[in-house]
This record gives structure tokens, sequence and C-alpha cells, in this order.
């Protein structure tokens, strides 16, 4: 399948989404949230793909935000629904995928393109990288779940902090406050990547479905996580790759999980 604003590409297991959009630092326009769903589904229904890599293309932007010349002129019954439009789609949608979500945070992560990098399971940057929500700049707030993720992440000063002045943080402040786990050279960014998705692929990817639920229901309101994690690891036990994983730890050798 190919994308107009996307380059998709798939090797030993890991599927690497890249947004193609340099001219304008691939910034979000309409089309390009549809087509990074629909990228990201296909990821996820293949058994080809047992981790995903979201990173922008060129050397100096993740992803500039959103398109503001495609909402400048909205109203607010068009503002409202542009925003619950974009987080059923794209953000909550990428938060709830059981394949494991890189975001390879290569550069300028700005609006939509450090909610959509906050969206993703976890985060890598490359030293070049700036991060911020500057929405308040441009007269509106985050609205693909920034204030919801940004606090949840870094806490809730530096969060307010980070909203009110619009500012950017650099890749080592960002380290600093837990919202990247790693920051690499520009050139180590995707092998780092790759290295980390090599470390999960050897595991369970159906425990691993059933650990990004649970630890999402902390974050998510009338959702009891204590009940969400015991569900799920009494639902691992009628699980081929239990039955996998704990035989080959009694016969002391490699796991080779089903996936099932
Ligand atoms: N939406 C639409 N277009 C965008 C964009 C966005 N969020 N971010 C960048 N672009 C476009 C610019 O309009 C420009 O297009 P043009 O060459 O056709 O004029 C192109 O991308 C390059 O950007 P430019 O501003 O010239 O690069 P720069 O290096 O001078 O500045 C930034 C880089 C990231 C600081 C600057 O582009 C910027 O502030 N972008 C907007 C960030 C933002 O507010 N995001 C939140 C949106 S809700």
């Amino acid at each position: 399948m190919s994308y107009k604003n996307l380059l998709v590409e798939n090797s030993n297991g890991v599927t690497t989404i890249t947004i193609n959009r340099p001219s304008k630092l691939n910034a979000l326009n309409k089309e390009t949230i549809e087509e990074l769903h629909d990228a990201i589904n296909n990821a996820d229904n293949s058994a080809e793909t047992k981790v995903i890599i979201l990173t922008g293309s060129g050397e100096k932007a993740f992803v500039a935000g959103a398109d503001i010349s495609e909402f400048a002129n909205f109203s607010v019954n068009e503002g409202g629904k542009l925003a619950a439009k974009g987080q059923e789609l794209l953000f909550d949608f990428i938060e709830n995928l059981s394949t494991p979500t890189i975001a390879a945070v290569n550069g300028f992560a700005l609006g939509g393109g450090l909610e959509l990098a906050m969206a993703c399971h976890f985060r890598l940057a490359s030293d070049n990288a700036k991060m911020g929500l500057p929405e308040v700049s441009l007269g509106v707030i985050p609205g693909y779940g920034g204030t919801q993720r940004l606090p949840q992440l870094i806490g809730k000063g530096r969060a307010m902090e980070m909203v009110m002045t619009a500012g950017m943080i650099n890749a080592e402040k960002a380290l600093n406050y837990g919202l990247v786990n790693y920051v690499t050279t520009q050139e180590d960014l995707l092998p780092n990547c790759q290295k980390i998705a090599g470390k999960i692929m050897r595991n369970s990817s159906v425990a691993i479905g059933k650990a990004i639920t649970a630890i999402n229901a902390n974050f998510k309101d009338s959702v009891n996580g204590f009940e969400t994690e015991i569900e799920n690891f009494g639902a691992c036990f009628g699980t081929e790759d239990f039955k996998e994983g704990t035989t080959a730890f009694l016969e002391k050798r490699q796991a080779n999980f089903p996936g099932k």
C-alpha cells in the first residue's frame, strides 16, 4: 500500500512509518492523519509487524504540529470536531494499540507532533530534537490529548509551565523530565529504536498487549487499573504463549512464542 504523505517499510518484524511532508515540516493535515490511521491499523493487524516505529522525514522535524493552514478559519463547532476526530482516529487509537509503538523524535515535535509522540507507548529522541506545546501562542489549547498526556508524563507543574509559556525544551531536558527514554545522535536514533524493538520481540506479544491495556488503565477515568490488571493477568493463563513461556523456562530453553 502506498501513501501520499507516508513511507512505510517492514523489516524483521518492525514496521517503520515515516511521516513524509518535509516541505511542511511533516505537519499533520487531515489527509496525513487518515493515512496514519490506515497504515497503523494495517501494521497492527499484520502478522509481519511486532513493533511499530513512528518517525518524521528529513533532518529537521518529527512533526511541527497540526497543519495550521487547515483550521485557521474553523468555527467553534468545527474546532471541537477536529479535536474529537483526531483523538479517535490517531491519538487514542495509538495509545490503545496492542502492538508496541515507539516514537523516534528526530527534530521538532511541536503541538500535534508532540501529542503524537506522547500517544506512542514510549519515545526516543535525537540530540537536535525540540519539543513543545505552543498552541496558546496561536490562541488555542492542545486538542489532541496534550493537556492530559503531558502532565501524566512529566508532572503537572512542568506541564503547566510548558503549555503556558508555549516554549520548547531540548532533548536533554526532555530526558531529564522523563518525556523521552533515551537521547542519541540523529544517526543512531532508528538503530537504537530497532535494538529496543529486538528486545521486545523476544517476549510474548499477547502478554505485551495485555500489559499495555493494564498500564493504560491507570490513566483512564472510571477504570480500576488493579482490576484491569487482575483480569488481564488471569487471561494470560489461557494463552498458548503462557504455556510455551513457562514450559521453555522449566525445560531451560529459549521460548518460541506462537503469539496466541
Ligand atoms: N502547520 C502548517 N505549516 C507548517 C507548520 C504547521 N504546524 N509548521 C511548519 N509549517 C510550514 C511553514 O509554513 C513553512 O511552509 P512554507 O515554506 O510553505 O512557508 C515550512 O513548514 C517550513 O517552516 P518554517 O517556519 O519556514 O521553518 P523554520 O525553521 O523557520 O521554523 C518552526 C520552524 C517549527 C519553529 C516553525 O515552522 C513553527 O513555529 N511552526 C509551527 C509550530 C506550531 O505552532 N505548531 C503547533 C500547531 S497547533
